[in-house]
Protein backbone atom coordinates (compact mmCIF):
# COMPACT_ATOMS: atom_id res chain seq x y z
CA UNK A 1 0.00 0.00 0.00
CA UNK A 2 2.93 2.62 -0.85
CA UNK A 3 3.22 3.36 2.29
CA UNK A 4 -0.05 4.36 3.63
CA UNK A 5 -1.20 3.49 6.58
CA UNK A 6 -3.64 0.61 6.04
CA UNK A 7 -6.04 1.88 8.92
CA UNK A 8 -6.19 5.05 7.01
CA UNK A 9 -7.50 3.46 3.91
CA UNK A 10 -9.68 1.17 5.91
CA UNK A 11 -10.68 4.35 7.68
CA UNK A 12 -11.78 5.80 4.48
CA UNK A 13 -13.80 2.43 3.50
CA UNK A 14 -15.69 2.91 6.35
CA UNK A 15 -16.44 6.59 6.41
CA UNK A 16 -17.13 7.00 2.66
CA UNK A 17 -20.04 4.98 1.22
CA UNK A 18 -19.16 3.38 -2.65
CA UNK A 19 -22.77 4.78 -3.64
CA UNK A 20 -21.82 8.33 -2.03
CA UNK A 21 -18.32 8.58 -3.87
CA UNK A 22 -19.43 7.21 -7.41
CA UNK A 23 -22.76 9.26 -7.14
CA UNK A 24 -20.98 12.55 -7.49
CA UNK A 25 -19.70 12.13 -10.95
CA UNK A 26 -22.13 8.96 -11.92
CA UNK A 27 -25.91 9.77 -11.68
CA UNK A 28 -27.34 6.25 -9.93
CA UNK A 29 -30.68 4.80 -9.74
CA UNK A 30 -31.01 2.10 -7.09
CA UNK A 31 -32.45 -1.21 -8.63
CA UNK A 32 -32.50 -4.35 -6.22
CA UNK A 33 -29.88 -5.03 -4.26
CA UNK A 34 -27.47 -2.65 -6.01
CA UNK A 35 -27.29 1.08 -7.79
CA UNK A 36 -27.04 1.18 -11.40
CA UNK A 37 -25.40 4.04 -13.66
CA UNK A 38 -23.58 4.40 -17.07
CA UNK A 39 -20.21 3.57 -16.87
CA UNK A 40 -17.65 5.98 -17.18
CA UNK A 41 -15.12 3.63 -18.42
CA UNK A 42 -16.62 3.08 -21.52
CA UNK A 43 -19.50 4.47 -23.61
CA UNK A 44 -22.90 3.72 -22.88
CA UNK A 45 -26.22 4.62 -23.30
CA UNK A 46 -28.09 1.81 -21.32
CA UNK A 47 -26.70 1.17 -17.73
CA UNK A 48 -24.60 -1.55 -16.98
CA UNK A 49 -22.27 -0.34 -14.42
CA UNK A 50 -23.60 -1.26 -11.22
CA UNK A 51 -22.76 -0.47 -7.38
CA UNK A 52 -22.98 -2.63 -4.51
CA UNK A 53 -23.34 -0.63 -1.15
CA UNK A 54 -23.07 -3.67 0.89
CA UNK A 55 -19.76 -4.87 -0.31
CA UNK A 56 -18.27 -0.95 -0.82
CA UNK A 57 -17.35 -2.31 -4.87
CA UNK A 58 -18.84 -1.21 -8.26
CA UNK A 59 -18.77 -4.02 -11.25
CA UNK A 60 -19.51 -2.72 -15.24
CA UNK A 61 -21.32 -5.68 -16.85
CA UNK A 62 -19.88 -4.22 -20.14
CA UNK A 63 -16.41 -3.46 -19.74
CA UNK A 64 -15.51 -5.38 -16.71
CA UNK A 65 -13.89 -2.82 -14.99
CA UNK A 66 -14.42 -2.62 -11.20
CA UNK A 67 -12.83 -1.97 -7.67
CA UNK A 68 -13.62 0.45 -4.56
CA UNK A 69 -13.74 3.71 -4.05
CA UNK A 70 -9.84 4.33 -4.06
CA UNK A 71 -9.85 2.55 -7.40
CA UNK A 72 -12.34 4.30 -8.75
CA UNK A 73 -11.21 7.83 -7.72
CA UNK A 74 -8.03 6.86 -9.44
CA UNK A 75 -9.17 5.93 -12.43
CA UNK A 76 -12.41 8.30 -12.38
CA UNK A 77 -9.81 10.97 -12.21
CA UNK A 78 -6.99 9.86 -13.57
CA UNK A 79 -4.77 10.20 -10.36
CA UNK A 80 -2.02 8.74 -8.53
CA UNK A 81 -2.91 6.11 -5.57
CA UNK A 82 -1.23 9.67 -2.97
CA UNK A 83 -3.61 12.13 -4.78
CA UNK A 84 -6.88 9.50 -4.76
CA UNK A 85 -6.04 9.03 -0.95
CA UNK A 86 -5.66 12.67 -0.57
CA UNK A 87 -9.07 13.20 -2.69
CA UNK A 88 -11.11 11.01 -0.46
CA UNK A 89 -9.93 12.05 2.94
CA UNK A 90 -11.76 15.40 1.73
CA UNK A 91 -14.69 14.22 0.94
CA UNK A 92 -14.70 12.12 4.36
CA UNK A 93 -13.25 15.51 6.29
CA UNK A 94 -9.80 13.48 7.55
CA UNK A 95 -6.69 15.21 7.67
CA UNK A 96 -4.09 13.21 6.15
CA UNK A 97 -1.72 10.79 8.05
CA UNK A 98 2.05 11.86 8.03
CA UNK A 99 3.68 8.81 5.45
CA UNK A 100 5.02 6.38 6.69
CA UNK A 101 5.57 3.15 5.94
CA UNK A 102 3.33 0.80 7.45
CA UNK A 103 5.94 -1.10 9.50
CA UNK A 104 5.14 -4.75 8.45
CA UNK A 105 5.75 -5.98 11.90
CA UNK A 106 2.44 -4.21 12.98
CA UNK A 107 0.61 -5.37 10.18
CA UNK A 108 1.69 -8.74 10.96
CA UNK A 109 0.41 -8.68 14.56
CA UNK A 110 -2.77 -7.63 14.06
CA UNK A 111 -3.56 -10.58 11.77
CA UNK A 112 -2.57 -12.55 14.67
CA UNK A 113 -4.87 -10.69 16.66
CA UNK A 114 -7.65 -11.35 14.01
CA UNK A 115 -6.58 -14.98 13.59
CA UNK A 116 -7.17 -15.84 17.45
CA UNK A 117 -10.36 -13.82 17.33
CA UNK A 118 -11.70 -16.06 14.69
CA UNK A 119 -10.71 -19.17 16.00
CA UNK A 120 -11.71 -18.30 19.36
CA UNK A 121 -15.33 -17.29 18.18
CA UNK A 122 -15.79 -20.53 16.37
CA UNK A 123 -15.03 -22.34 19.42
CA UNK A 124 -17.35 -20.16 21.65
CA UNK A 125 -19.87 -20.81 18.46
CA UNK A 126 -19.46 -24.22 18.36
CA UNK A 127 -19.68 -24.99 22.05
CA UNK A 128 -23.44 -23.18 22.36
CA UNK A 129 -24.48 -26.60 20.98
CA UNK A 130 -22.44 -28.61 23.85
CA UNK A 131 -24.16 -30.15 26.93
CA UNK A 132 -21.44 -27.47 28.48
CA UNK A 133 -23.30 -24.83 26.73
CA UNK A 134 -27.26 -26.17 26.61
CA UNK A 135 -28.04 -23.73 29.88
CA UNK A 136 -27.11 -20.95 27.62
CA UNK A 137 -28.57 -22.20 24.66
CA UNK A 138 -31.91 -22.53 26.20
CA UNK A 139 -31.30 -19.18 27.23
CA UNK A 140 -30.41 -17.48 23.94
CA UNK A 141 -33.64 -19.21 22.20
CA UNK A 142 -36.04 -17.95 25.43
CA UNK A 143 -34.74 -14.71 25.00
CA UNK A 144 -36.32 -15.50 20.98
CA UNK A 145 -32.91 -15.75 19.16
CA UNK A 146 -33.89 -18.24 16.23
CA UNK A 147 -30.88 -21.00 15.22
CA UNK A 148 -30.74 -18.60 12.02
CA UNK A 149 -29.89 -15.67 14.15
CA UNK A 150 -27.76 -17.79 16.56
CA UNK A 151 -25.99 -17.96 13.39
CA UNK A 152 -25.66 -14.63 11.56
CA UNK A 153 -24.98 -13.19 14.80
CA UNK A 154 -22.73 -16.02 15.69
CA UNK A 155 -23.52 -16.13 19.28
CA UNK A 156 -21.41 -18.94 21.58
CA UNK A 157 -21.00 -20.23 24.75
CA UNK A 158 -18.05 -19.78 27.09
CA UNK A 159 -17.60 -22.59 29.22
CA UNK A 160 -16.76 -22.39 33.17
CA UNK A 161 -13.24 -23.69 32.23
CA UNK A 162 -10.53 -22.36 30.15
CA UNK A 163 -11.15 -23.33 26.99
CA UNK A 164 -9.44 -20.78 25.23
CA UNK A 165 -6.20 -20.87 27.03
CA UNK A 166 -6.30 -24.88 27.08
CA UNK A 167 -7.11 -24.92 22.79
CA UNK A 168 -4.40 -22.17 21.88
CA UNK A 169 -2.38 -22.89 24.59
CA UNK A 170 0.61 -22.77 21.73
CA UNK A 171 -1.08 -18.91 20.88
CA UNK A 172 1.34 -16.27 22.16
CA UNK A 173 -2.19 -13.82 21.18
CA UNK A 174 -3.84 -14.89 23.85
CA UNK A 175 -3.05 -11.77 26.29
CA UNK A 176 -2.96 -9.44 23.99
CA UNK A 177 -6.35 -10.27 22.40
CA UNK A 178 -7.86 -9.57 26.09
CA UNK A 179 -9.38 -13.47 25.44
CA UNK A 180 -6.88 -14.50 28.12
CA UNK A 181 -5.02 -12.99 31.59
CA UNK A 182 -1.98 -14.50 33.34
CA UNK A 183 -3.01 -15.72 37.48
CA UNK A 184 -0.83 -17.39 39.78
CA UNK A 185 -1.31 -20.26 37.68
CA UNK A 186 -0.72 -19.34 34.06
CA UNK A 187 -3.06 -18.52 31.84
CA UNK A 188 -6.99 -18.29 32.21
CA UNK A 189 -10.06 -17.32 30.08
CA UNK A 190 -11.35 -13.70 30.91
CA UNK A 191 -14.77 -15.05 29.45
CA UNK A 192 -16.60 -17.96 31.62
CA UNK A 193 -20.10 -19.30 31.54
CA UNK A 194 -21.53 -16.28 29.45
CA UNK A 195 -23.06 -16.46 26.78
CA UNK A 196 -20.97 -14.63 23.90
CA UNK A 197 -21.72 -11.64 21.07
CA UNK A 198 -18.85 -11.31 18.89
CA UNK A 199 -17.75 -7.64 17.78
CA UNK A 200 -17.23 -7.07 14.87
CA UNK A 201 -15.40 -4.05 12.70
CA UNK A 202 -16.99 -2.48 9.91
CA UNK A 203 -14.95 -4.90 7.89
CA UNK A 204 -17.02 -7.92 9.21
CA UNK A 205 -14.11 -9.59 10.84
CA UNK A 206 -14.28 -10.31 14.97
CA UNK A 207 -12.13 -8.04 16.89
CA UNK A 208 -13.94 -8.57 20.81
CA UNK A 209 -16.81 -10.26 22.28
CA UNK A 210 -19.26 -8.94 24.80
CA UNK A 211 -20.19 -11.89 26.92
CA UNK A 212 -23.62 -11.58 29.18
CA UNK A 213 -23.74 -13.16 32.23
CA UNK A 214 -25.78 -16.73 32.66
CA UNK A 215 -26.22 -16.82 35.85
CA UNK A 216 -27.27 -13.59 37.43
CA UNK A 217 -24.12 -12.20 38.46
CA UNK A 218 -23.32 -8.66 37.98
CA UNK A 219 -21.73 -7.30 36.08
CA UNK A 220 -24.47 -8.80 33.19
CA UNK A 221 -21.82 -7.88 30.71
CA UNK A 222 -18.31 -7.93 30.43
CA UNK A 223 -16.95 -6.90 27.15
CA UNK A 224 -13.60 -7.45 25.52
CA UNK A 225 -10.86 -4.73 26.84
CA UNK A 226 -9.30 -2.11 24.48
CA UNK A 227 -6.68 -3.99 21.99
CA UNK A 228 -4.80 -2.95 19.12
CA UNK A 229 -8.14 -4.61 16.91
CA UNK A 230 -10.60 -3.02 19.00
CA UNK A 231 -11.16 0.22 20.13
CA UNK A 232 -14.26 0.28 22.47
CA UNK A 233 -14.90 4.07 21.85
CA UNK A 234 -14.78 3.56 18.33
CA UNK A 235 -16.46 0.69 17.70
CA UNK A 236 -20.47 0.84 16.91
CA UNK A 237 -22.29 -2.79 17.85
CA UNK A 238 -24.13 -4.23 14.38
CA UNK A 239 -22.52 -1.98 12.00
CA UNK A 240 -21.25 -4.49 9.98
CA UNK A 241 -24.80 -6.24 9.60
CA UNK A 242 -26.57 -2.82 9.34
CA UNK A 243 -24.66 -0.47 6.84
CA UNK A 244 -26.35 -1.24 3.90
CA UNK A 245 -29.77 -0.93 5.26
CA UNK A 246 -28.68 2.37 6.65
CA UNK A 247 -28.10 3.95 3.17
CA UNK A 248 -31.51 1.98 2.11
CA UNK A 249 -33.37 3.78 5.04
CA UNK A 250 -31.81 7.31 4.68
CA UNK A 251 -30.98 6.77 8.71
CA UNK A 252 -29.74 4.89 11.58
CA UNK A 253 -30.82 4.23 14.49
CA UNK A 254 -29.17 3.95 17.89
CA UNK A 255 -30.50 1.25 20.47
CA UNK A 256 -28.65 0.92 24.33
CA UNK A 257 -28.24 -2.45 24.44
CA UNK A 258 -26.67 -4.98 21.56
CA UNK A 259 -29.44 -7.54 22.35
CA UNK A 260 -32.08 -4.89 21.48
CA UNK A 261 -29.80 -3.87 18.35
CA UNK A 262 -30.04 -7.80 17.15
CA UNK A 263 -33.69 -7.68 17.87
CA UNK A 264 -34.63 -5.02 16.14
CA UNK A 265 -32.60 -5.88 13.39
CA UNK A 266 -34.61 -8.72 12.74
CA UNK A 267 -37.97 -7.15 13.16
CA UNK A 268 -38.01 -4.24 10.74
CA UNK A 269 -35.42 -2.27 11.94
CA UNK A 270 -32.26 -3.35 10.13
CA UNK A 271 -30.40 -0.05 10.11
CA UNK A 272 -30.28 -0.06 14.13
CA UNK A 273 -26.46 -0.13 15.83
CA UNK A 274 -26.03 -0.07 19.62
CA UNK A 275 -22.45 1.78 21.26
CA UNK A 276 -20.85 -0.85 23.41
CA UNK A 277 -21.38 -0.17 27.20
CA UNK A 278 -23.46 2.62 27.46
CA UNK A 279 -21.10 5.86 26.94
CA UNK A 280 -22.23 7.11 23.51
CA UNK A 281 -19.06 8.57 22.04
CA UNK A 282 -18.28 11.33 19.38
CA UNK A 283 -16.63 8.38 16.94
CA UNK A 284 -19.45 6.29 17.12
CA UNK A 285 -21.57 8.90 15.67
CA UNK A 286 -18.99 10.13 13.08
CA UNK A 287 -18.85 6.42 12.20
CA UNK A 288 -22.59 6.20 11.03
CA UNK A 289 -22.77 9.90 9.84
CA UNK A 290 -20.59 8.88 6.57
CA UNK A 291 -23.70 7.21 5.30
CA UNK A 292 -26.13 10.15 6.24
CA UNK A 293 -26.74 12.44 9.42
CA UNK A 294 -30.59 11.43 9.90
CA UNK A 295 -29.96 9.19 13.50
CA UNK A 296 -32.87 8.23 15.55
CA UNK A 297 -32.17 7.84 19.23
CA UNK A 298 -33.97 5.30 21.20
CA UNK A 299 -33.44 5.44 24.74
CA UNK A 300 -35.25 3.86 28.12
CA UNK A 301 -37.21 6.30 29.60
CA UNK A 302 -36.21 6.43 32.64
CA UNK A 303 -33.78 8.74 34.55
CA UNK A 304 -30.35 6.98 33.47
CA UNK A 305 -31.94 7.27 29.04
CA UNK A 306 -33.10 10.90 29.57
CA UNK A 307 -29.46 11.47 31.03
CA UNK A 308 -27.68 9.42 28.29
CA UNK A 309 -30.39 11.44 25.67
CA UNK A 310 -28.93 14.71 27.03
CA UNK A 311 -25.88 13.61 26.55
CA UNK A 312 -26.62 12.49 22.78
CA UNK A 313 -27.87 15.58 21.69
CA UNK A 314 -25.17 17.18 23.26
CA UNK A 315 -22.65 14.98 20.90
CA UNK A 316 -24.70 15.24 17.96
CA UNK A 317 -24.89 18.78 17.46
CA UNK A 318 -21.91 19.29 16.25
CA UNK A 319 -22.41 17.05 12.91
CA UNK A 320 -25.94 18.52 12.28
CA UNK A 321 -26.73 20.10 9.07
CA UNK A 322 -28.97 21.96 7.54
CA UNK A 323 -30.31 18.13 5.50
CA UNK A 324 -29.98 16.60 9.09
CA UNK A 325 -32.66 14.96 10.84
CA UNK A 326 -32.04 14.16 14.39
CA UNK A 327 -34.90 12.51 16.50
CA UNK A 328 -35.17 11.25 20.06
CA UNK A 329 -37.28 8.08 20.82
CA UNK A 330 -38.14 6.82 24.20
CA UNK A 331 -38.95 3.62 25.77
CA UNK A 332 -41.35 4.04 28.16
CA UNK A 333 -42.70 1.54 30.66
CA UNK A 334 -39.27 0.76 32.03
CA UNK A 335 -38.79 -1.45 29.30
CA UNK A 336 -36.36 -1.43 26.30
CA UNK A 337 -36.43 -2.57 22.32
CA UNK A 338 -36.18 -6.00 23.02
CA UNK A 339 -39.46 -6.12 25.71
CA UNK A 340 -41.36 -3.89 23.18
CA UNK A 341 -41.01 -5.97 20.15
CA UNK A 342 -41.95 -9.15 22.37
CA UNK A 343 -45.13 -7.24 23.97
CA UNK A 344 -45.96 -5.20 21.33
CA UNK A 345 -44.53 -6.27 17.87
CA UNK A 346 -43.11 -4.22 15.70
CA UNK A 347 -46.09 -2.10 15.07
CA UNK A 348 -45.77 -1.09 19.15
CA UNK A 349 -41.95 -0.86 18.02
CA UNK A 350 -42.77 1.55 15.09
CA UNK A 351 -45.33 4.21 17.30
CA UNK A 352 -42.17 4.76 19.58
CA UNK A 353 -39.77 5.39 16.35
CA UNK A 354 -42.57 7.07 14.65
CA UNK A 355 -43.19 9.42 17.33
CA UNK A 356 -39.39 10.22 18.31
CA UNK A 357 -39.24 14.04 18.85
CA UNK A 358 -37.26 16.01 16.53
CA UNK A 359 -33.57 17.68 17.97
CA UNK A 360 -34.87 20.97 17.40
CA UNK A 361 -37.68 20.15 20.38
CA UNK A 362 -35.86 18.04 22.06
CA UNK A 363 -33.35 20.49 22.94
CA UNK A 364 -36.14 23.25 24.01
CA UNK A 365 -37.56 20.63 26.02
CA UNK A 366 -34.44 20.27 28.32
CA UNK A 367 -33.43 23.60 28.07
CA UNK A 368 -37.10 24.14 29.94
CA UNK A 369 -36.77 21.23 32.40
CA UNK A 370 -33.42 21.73 33.52
CA UNK A 371 -33.57 25.30 34.58
CA UNK A 372 -36.19 27.21 36.53
CA UNK A 373 -37.35 29.33 33.84
CA UNK A 374 -39.97 31.42 35.62
CA UNK A 375 -36.99 33.06 37.51
CA UNK A 376 -34.91 35.65 36.07
CA UNK A 377 -31.73 33.33 37.24
CA UNK A 378 -32.84 30.58 35.70
CA UNK A 379 -33.50 31.85 32.48
CA UNK A 380 -29.88 33.72 32.61
CA UNK A 381 -29.19 29.35 33.02
CA UNK A 382 -30.81 28.30 30.35
CA UNK A 383 -29.69 31.11 27.81
CA UNK A 384 -26.32 30.55 28.25
CA UNK A 385 -27.26 26.62 28.09
CA UNK A 386 -28.86 26.80 24.84
CA UNK A 387 -25.74 29.13 23.72
CA UNK A 388 -23.24 27.19 24.39
CA UNK A 389 -25.21 23.76 22.44
CA UNK A 390 -25.85 25.92 19.47
CA UNK A 391 -22.17 27.62 19.31
CA UNK A 392 -21.47 24.08 18.42
CA UNK A 393 -23.25 23.97 15.08
CA UNK A 394 -20.94 24.76 12.23
CA UNK A 395 -23.28 25.97 9.44
CA UNK A 396 -23.89 29.46 10.10
CA UNK A 397 -27.30 29.38 8.73
CA UNK A 398 -28.72 26.54 10.55
CA UNK A 399 -27.41 28.00 13.74
CA UNK A 400 -29.39 31.50 12.68
CA UNK A 401 -32.38 29.44 12.24
CA UNK A 402 -32.15 27.72 15.20
CA UNK A 403 -31.54 31.18 17.27
CA UNK A 404 -34.79 32.59 15.66
CA UNK A 405 -36.68 29.52 16.21
CA UNK A 406 -35.50 29.98 19.99
CA UNK A 407 -36.15 32.98 20.60
CA UNK A 408 -39.59 32.95 18.89
CA UNK A 409 -40.46 30.24 21.55
CA UNK A 410 -38.68 32.18 24.26
CA UNK A 411 -41.08 35.01 23.87
CA UNK A 412 -44.08 33.17 23.45
CA UNK A 413 -43.23 30.83 27.02
CA UNK A 414 -41.20 32.47 28.96
CA UNK A 415 -41.88 35.73 29.01
CA UNK A 416 -46.03 35.38 28.00
CA UNK A 417 -46.63 33.66 31.63
CA UNK A 418 -46.22 37.13 33.50
CA UNK A 419 -48.93 38.27 31.41
CA UNK A 420 -51.47 34.60 32.09
CA UNK A 421 -52.99 35.87 35.21
CA UNK A 422 -54.58 38.59 32.97
CA UNK A 423 -55.06 37.19 30.31
CA UNK A 424 -59.05 36.77 29.01
CA UNK A 425 -61.11 34.48 26.75
CA UNK A 426 -63.34 36.01 24.21
CA UNK A 427 -66.45 35.26 23.16
CA UNK A 428 -67.86 37.25 20.40
CA UNK A 429 -71.25 37.75 19.40
CA UNK A 430 -72.70 35.59 16.63
CA UNK A 431 -72.85 37.42 12.69
CA UNK A 432 -76.71 38.56 12.46
CA UNK A 433 -78.57 37.07 9.22
CA UNK A 434 -78.46 40.00 7.42
CA UNK A 435 -74.46 39.82 7.48
CA UNK A 436 -74.22 36.19 7.08
CA UNK A 437 -76.32 36.34 3.55
CA UNK A 438 -74.16 39.80 2.47
CA UNK A 439 -70.90 36.98 3.01
CA UNK A 440 -72.29 33.94 1.58
CA UNK A 441 -73.19 36.13 -1.68
CA UNK A 442 -69.40 37.48 -1.54
CA UNK A 443 -67.82 34.02 -1.06
CA UNK A 444 -69.91 32.70 -4.25
CA UNK A 445 -69.66 35.55 -6.27
CA UNK A 446 -65.95 36.65 -5.86
CA UNK A 447 -63.88 33.78 -4.86
CA UNK A 448 -60.62 35.93 -5.29
CA UNK A 449 -61.84 37.61 -1.93
CA UNK A 450 -62.07 34.20 -0.21
CA UNK A 451 -58.22 33.65 -0.64
CA UNK A 452 -57.56 36.95 -0.04
CA UNK A 453 -59.39 36.87 3.28
CA UNK A 454 -59.44 33.14 4.10
CA UNK A 455 -58.31 33.60 7.57
CA UNK A 456 -60.87 35.97 9.05
CA UNK A 457 -63.47 34.28 7.27
CA UNK A 458 -62.75 30.95 8.86
CA UNK A 459 -63.09 32.51 12.05
CA UNK A 460 -66.85 33.75 11.44
CA UNK A 461 -68.43 30.05 12.34
CA UNK A 462 -70.30 30.57 9.04
CA UNK A 463 -71.76 27.44 6.71
CA UNK A 464 -70.63 29.24 3.14
CA UNK A 465 -72.44 26.14 1.49
CA UNK A 466 -75.84 28.08 2.47
CA UNK A 467 -78.02 29.73 -0.10
CA UNK A 468 -76.81 33.08 -2.19
CA UNK A 469 -79.23 35.40 -2.02
CA UNK A 470 -78.51 37.45 -5.30
CA UNK A 471 -77.19 41.37 -4.26
CA UNK A 472 -75.77 44.14 -6.27
CA UNK A 473 -72.27 44.17 -4.61
CA UNK A 474 -69.49 45.31 -6.87
CA UNK A 475 -66.20 43.17 -6.33
CA UNK A 476 -64.69 46.46 -4.84
CA UNK A 477 -67.70 47.66 -2.41
CA UNK A 478 -67.66 43.35 -1.37
CA UNK A 479 -64.33 44.25 -0.52
CA UNK A 480 -64.29 47.13 1.68
CA UNK A 481 -67.59 45.08 3.24
CA UNK A 482 -65.79 42.58 4.44
CA UNK A 483 -62.78 44.71 5.85
CA UNK A 484 -64.87 47.23 7.53
CA UNK A 485 -66.82 43.81 9.27
CA UNK A 486 -63.34 42.80 9.85
CA UNK A 487 -62.94 45.91 11.81
CA UNK A 488 -65.93 45.98 13.77
CA UNK A 489 -65.28 42.54 15.05
CA UNK A 490 -62.18 44.09 16.14
CA UNK A 491 -63.53 46.78 17.85
CA UNK A 492 -66.16 44.29 19.62
CA UNK A 493 -63.20 42.16 20.35
CA UNK A 494 -61.56 45.19 22.24
CA UNK A 495 -64.23 46.07 23.93
CA UNK A 496 -65.11 43.46 25.63
CA UNK A 497 -61.27 43.09 26.63
CA UNK A 498 -61.67 46.62 28.15
CA UNK A 499 -64.55 45.56 30.05
CA UNK A 500 -63.12 42.27 31.27
CA UNK A 501 -59.71 43.82 32.63
CA UNK A 502 -62.43 47.09 34.00
CA UNK A 503 -63.80 44.19 35.99
CA UNK A 504 -60.00 42.90 36.90
CA UNK A 505 -59.16 46.21 37.88
CA UNK A 506 -62.12 46.84 40.54
CA UNK A 507 -61.28 43.83 41.80
CA UNK A 508 -57.90 45.12 42.59
CA UNK A 509 -56.12 43.83 40.08
CA UNK A 510 -53.85 46.92 39.20
CA UNK A 511 -51.79 44.85 36.30
CA UNK A 512 -55.06 45.29 34.30
CA UNK A 513 -54.65 49.31 34.31
CA UNK A 514 -51.26 48.89 31.91
CA UNK A 515 -54.11 46.75 29.86
CA UNK A 516 -56.67 49.07 29.97
CA UNK A 517 -54.61 51.96 28.87
CA UNK A 518 -53.35 49.78 25.60
CA UNK A 519 -56.53 48.46 24.71
CA UNK A 520 -57.91 52.45 24.73
CA UNK A 521 -55.10 53.62 22.65
CA UNK A 522 -55.93 50.50 20.01
CA UNK A 523 -59.52 50.95 20.27
CA UNK A 524 -59.04 55.04 19.14
CA UNK A 525 -56.81 53.81 16.57
CA UNK A 526 -59.47 51.55 14.72
CA UNK A 527 -62.25 53.51 15.54
CA UNK A 528 -60.52 56.05 12.93
CA UNK A 529 -59.35 53.29 10.49
CA UNK A 530 -62.98 52.03 10.19
CA UNK A 531 -64.41 56.23 9.80
CA UNK A 532 -61.74 56.54 7.04
CA UNK A 533 -62.95 52.94 5.47
CA UNK A 534 -66.33 54.18 5.37
CA UNK A 535 -66.28 57.56 4.41
CA UNK A 536 -64.72 56.36 1.22
P1 LIG B 1 -28.98 -2.85 30.15
O1 LIG B 1 -28.71 -3.03 31.59
O2 LIG B 1 -30.11 -1.99 29.71
O3 LIG B 1 -29.15 -4.30 29.62
O4 LIG B 1 -27.65 -2.37 29.48
P2 LIG B 1 -29.89 -4.92 28.36
O5 LIG B 1 -29.25 -4.50 27.11
O6 LIG B 1 -31.36 -4.75 28.48
O7 LIG B 1 -29.50 -6.41 28.59
P3 LIG B 1 -30.39 -7.69 28.61
O8 LIG B 1 -31.53 -7.43 27.69
O9 LIG B 1 -30.80 -7.87 30.04
O10 LIG B 1 -29.47 -8.76 28.16
C1 LIG B 1 -27.57 -1.79 28.20
C2 LIG B 1 -26.22 -2.05 27.61
O11 LIG B 1 -25.21 -1.55 28.46
C3 LIG B 1 -24.06 -2.37 28.43
C4 LIG B 1 -24.36 -3.48 27.44
O12 LIG B 1 -23.86 -3.12 26.16
C5 LIG B 1 -25.87 -3.51 27.44
O13 LIG B 1 -26.39 -4.07 26.25
N1 LIG B 1 -23.77 -2.94 29.74
C6 LIG B 1 -24.75 -3.16 30.64
C7 LIG B 1 -22.47 -3.28 30.06
O14 LIG B 1 -21.56 -3.08 29.24
N2 LIG B 1 -22.21 -3.83 31.27
C8 LIG B 1 -23.19 -4.08 32.18
O15 LIG B 1 -22.90 -4.60 33.26
C9 LIG B 1 -24.49 -3.72 31.86
MN1 LIG C 1 -32.93 -5.92 27.71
Amino acid sequence: MAGLDRNFTDELRARLSVVDVVGRVVPLTRKGQNYWGCCPFHNEKTPSFSVNEEKGFYHCFGCGEHGDIISFTMKHNNMDFRAAITELANQAGLKMPDYKPRDPNIVRHEDNLFDICEKASLSYAEKLFTPDGAHALEYVRKRGFSDDMIKKYRIGYAPKNNLIANKFAESKYLIQSGLCRRGEYGLYDFFRDKLMFPIFNANGRVVAFSGRSLDGSEPKYINTGDTDIFHKRKTVFGLNFARDAIHRANRSIIVEGQIDAIKMQINGFPETVAPLGTALTEDHIALLCKSNRNITFCFDGDAAGQKAAQRACGIIIPFLRDTSDVKFAFVSGGKDPDEILKSGGIDAMKKIIDDAIPLVDYLWQITNSNFLITTPGGRSQAEKFLKKELDKITDPDLKSEFEKEYNARKFNTWHKWKKSNISVNIKLPDIDTITKNTLIYIVNTYPELVEKYVDFLGTLGIDFDGIAPVLNLSLEAAEKYIVSLKLQRYLERLNIQKREFTNQLLAGNDAAREEIAKIDEEIQKYTEKLEILISI
